[in-house]
């Protein structure tokens, strides 16, 4: 018999850190060091690169103001998806466009994306959006944005906010451009408790692994 493996979806904390961690370091840091403090208001430090950033992140994590939806396969955590309030990720590419244009604010906006190498076209990112909508539907729900652009015209390496049709797929409509493939998506995240889930709405079967909604002790 052939059984369909699963992904968990977890929220980044101070119990998952270690696993977080372990996937940044498997990628040499995420673009060199990134350690995905890009988006928050501090950003990165180019300078001291690695260290500095992994530190900036950790203290996040540990004060409860860095968010993200992470998506374990078995004990390995693959990839992730980022979140949180405007205040906390205002760092977004196309920023002056986005202002420019801007009308209103969202609850929540998600940040980076990202998949570990030999992990990618696996649903992974798909999981950890849907992962993502569930965390933020716990944490009160609300207005969610998103600003992905399209598969087909960005190399899915600089695909930093994920793909246009990840969004599509999970009931975000398009907005308005940003930039030249950005793309301003909204979406609605329903307030309501986290849920062990063991089905993505939206999501065609072929297209993911079954992701199931680990729920965090503390999720504020
Ligand atoms: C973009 C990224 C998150 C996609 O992750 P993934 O798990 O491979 O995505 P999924 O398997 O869930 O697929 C999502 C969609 O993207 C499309 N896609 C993913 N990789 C693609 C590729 N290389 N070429 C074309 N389309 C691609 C899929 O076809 C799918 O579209 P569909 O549902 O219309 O078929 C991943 O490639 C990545 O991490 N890139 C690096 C981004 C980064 O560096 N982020 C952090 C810096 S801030």
């Amino acid at each position: 018999m052939q059984v369909e493996p699963t992904y968990t979806i977890k929220a980044l904390d101070r119990s998952t850190w270690t696993a977080f961690a372990a996937l940044v370091e498997r990628n040499s840091g995420i673009f060199g060091g990134c350690w995905c403090i890009g988006f928050h208001p501090e950003g990165g430090d180019r300078a001291a690169q690695g260290e500095v950033n992994r530190e900036r992140k950790h203290d996040r994590v540990l004060s409860g103001t860095a968010h993200a939806a992470l998506v374990f396969d078995g004990e390995e955590c693959v990839g992730w998806c980022q979140f949180g309030a405007p205040d906390e990720v205002p760092r977004i590419k196309n920023r002056a466009a986005y202002e420019k244009t801007r009308t209103t604010s969202p609850d929540w906006r998600i940040a980076c994306c990202y998949v570990g190498k030999g992990h990618r076209r696996q649903g992974v990112a798909t999981a950890a959006l849907a992962g993502a909508l569930d965390l933020i539907a716990a944490l009160g729900g609300g207005t969610v944005e998103g600003y992905p652009e399209d598969a087909g015209a960005v190399p899915a390496g600089f695909l930093f906010n994920g793909a246009l049709s990840t969004y599509e797929k999970l009931g975000f409509a398009r907005d308005r451009k940003i930039g030249r493939h950005g793309w301003v998506m909204t979406g609605e995240a329903e307030p309501g408790p986290a849920r062990r889930r063991n089905d993505i709405r939206g999501v065609r079967r072929q297209d993911h692994r079954r992701a199931f909604l680990e729920i965090p002790a503390n999720l504020d």
